[in-house]
């Protein structure tokens, strides 16, 4: 299973850092939809799903949060999210849990659809059964 970061361009000069982020450009995908989390209260643990189709960037914009990918085939990987110039890609078919926020924490989302409550896998035997009958 393969974590696929983006380090994304930053146009830094003496006033600061600016970030750009163009949809088939910079974002492998049309952008559809950006949300963003924040106040995330200490020890919450967000996500627990899987998306059918849907697949994302996800950006910690400021502060810090710890993301786990499992791709209910035996694999699974955290990764650290600390920089406002990277994204991890999530793909579809992919259980996400987003945990260990700092109190200063922005995590954005930007995504390939709209917002569309069929597209969610929510409980991870089902998640489970979807992605191993897929395969067969
Ligand atoms: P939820 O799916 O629980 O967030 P996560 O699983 O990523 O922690 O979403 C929280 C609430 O926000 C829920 O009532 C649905 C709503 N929501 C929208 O209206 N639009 C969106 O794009 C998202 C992601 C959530």
């Amino acid at each position: 299973m393969q974590i696929v970061k983006y380090q994304f361009q930053q146009h830094g000069d003496e006033r600061g850092q600016l970030v750009a982020l163009e949809e088939f450009n910079d974002i492998p995908f049309e952008i559809k939809r950006v949300y963003y989390m924040y106040d995330t209260a200490e020890g919450v643990i967000r996500g627990y799903h899987a998306h059918k189709s849907l697949k994302q960037i996800l950006i910690c914009i400021h502060g810090s949060c710890k993301i786990l990918l499992d791709n209910g085939k035996g694999e699974k990987k955290k990764v650290f999210l600390e920089k406002p110039y990277e994204g991890l890609f999530v793909d579809n078919n992919m259980w996400r849990e987003m945990y260990d926020f700092s109190p200063d924490a922005v995590l954005m989302c930007l995504a390939s659809e709209v917002y569309n409550e069929e597209d969610y896998i929510r409980n991870y035997d089902d998640f489970l059964k979807f992605v191993n009958e897929e395969s067969e």
